[in-house]
């Protein structure tokens, strides 16, 4: 059974006091706002909308210049994810060793679309743009454990592993 990844499930106070922190940690670094989502992202799962204007003003960015970013980078989501998180590689090397035939597997075995979530929260469903895994491709992430040559058999027995039951 794979095990899901736990993120922190705080209420707004103690959510803006960690924002807070982690703006304190990043906010002297070089680029600072990229860094600084990731750790939010990694810390919440998702970017809350409560924390844009937060970030804005630690930053001292516009609302509009942090959304912007969050909107721009497939990678952070504005919404929780389900409890599981699966990533199927677009880009071109997996795109020419037939990652559409691993989404449309993905699709109908999870039963939700590209960025999704399955009802009751058990699954997302996302596209990633490269895992660095091109010379193994068709690649995967499932709760950040990246899979490499996956065939659709082999993406049926992860998805036999998941607890997706709803
Ligand atoms: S293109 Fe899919 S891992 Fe690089």
């Amino acid at each position: 059974m794979i095990a899901p990844v736990r993120h922190a499930q705080l209420d707004s106070e103690a959510t803006a006091k960690t924002v807070q922190a982690l703006i304190a940690r990043h906010r002297n670094q070089p680029g600072a706002l990229l860094p600084l989502l990731h750790a939010v992202q990694d810390t919440f799962g998702h970017v809350p909308a409560d924390a844009v204007a937060q970030i804005a003003r630690g930053l001292n960015l516009s609302r509009a210049e942090v959304h912007g970013v969050i909107t721009y980078y497939h990678h952070f989501r504005s919404e929780p994810a389900g409890r599981h998180v699966v990533q199927v590689c677009r880009a071109e090397a997996c795109q020419a060793c037939g990652a559409d035939a691993l989404i449309d597997a993905a699709e109908r075995l999870l039963g939700c679309g590209l960025h999704t979530t399955r009802h009751a929260a058990a699954v997302t469903l996302e596209p990633v743009y490269c895992l660095g895994l091109c010379a193994a491709s068709p690649a995967l992430m499932v709760d950040g454990a990246p899979h490499a040559r996956v065939t659709v058999a082999a993406l049926e027995r992860i998805v036999a592993q998941l607890e997706i039951q709803a």
